[in-house]
């Protein structure tokens, strides 16, 4: 089996309902085992309730996790035109993967919720990819084989990047059918893509 992680974070519920639908989209490919978790809250309990942040019963993953799978598909929602500090927080504590050269060739793929269209959509999609090609990852986008992001008519989420969706200033608008399926669109091209690399030993030692 191919083994897929859907690694996020979400305060509100937009990112985690792309997250699913990645895992929906994954785990219609296939030979493919997909898990879903949460990086760790960082914001105090009391802090959450009193912002009516969401209830997320998802299981808590741990860095050393990451290793044990073959795709990391990692979602965020954009804050400050960036990932979220949680999901920093949980990269930053993966060092010693990293010093083992332990995800290198491993499949990455990013999607992020926004509250704006232009409040840091793509800059969140891309710069989340960074720390991903420091850990050696391949990173895998939204390619327009997936016709939705075309469009000019309404409010669409997502880029050649990553899948998306546009929450509104006051997060009262749900990801779309097209979002949603942005998201299955992408988390299906992962599971294909690591299921082909599968058995390929990209660790290659120093020389
Ligand atoms: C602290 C904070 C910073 C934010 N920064 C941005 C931002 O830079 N640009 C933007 O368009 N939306 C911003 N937002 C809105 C979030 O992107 C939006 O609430 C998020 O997409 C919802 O995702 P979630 O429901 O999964 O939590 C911010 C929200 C918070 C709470």
């Amino acid at each position: 089996m191919t083994r897929i992680l859907v690694l996020y974070y979400s305060s509100y519920g937009h990112v985690r309902a792309l997250a699913e639908a990645e895992a929906e989209g994954a785990r219609s490919v296939p030979g493919t085992h997909v898990d879903l978790r949460l990086v760790p809250e960082t914001v105090p309990e009391d802090i959450r309730q009193k912002v009516g942040f969401a209830q997320d019963e998802t299981p808590v993953a741990a860095p050393a996790d990451l290793e044990s799978y073959d795709a990391i598909i990692f979602g965020t929602p954009t804050l400050f035109g960036m990932m979220a500090g949680q999901m920093k927080s949980f990269l930053d504590q993966a060092g010693g993967l990293w010093a083992r050269n332990a995800l290198v060739g491993k499949v990455a793929a990013v999607f992020t919720s926004t509250g704006s269209q232009h409040g840091g959509h793509e800059a969140t999609l891309l710069s989340t990819q960074i720390p991903l090609q420091h850990f050696g990852m391949l990173i895998a986008g939204m390619p327009y084989t997936f016709a939705g992001q075309t469009t000019a008519e309404g409010i669409v989420g997502g880029a050649p990047y990553g899948a998306g969706t546009i929450a509104g200033a006051d997060g009262s608008r749900a990801p779309t059918e097209t979002d949603l399926a942005g998201a299955r669109f992408q988390g299906a091209h992962v599971a294909r893509i690591a299921g082909r690399l599968a058995g390929a030993n990209l660790q290659v030692e120093a020389a």
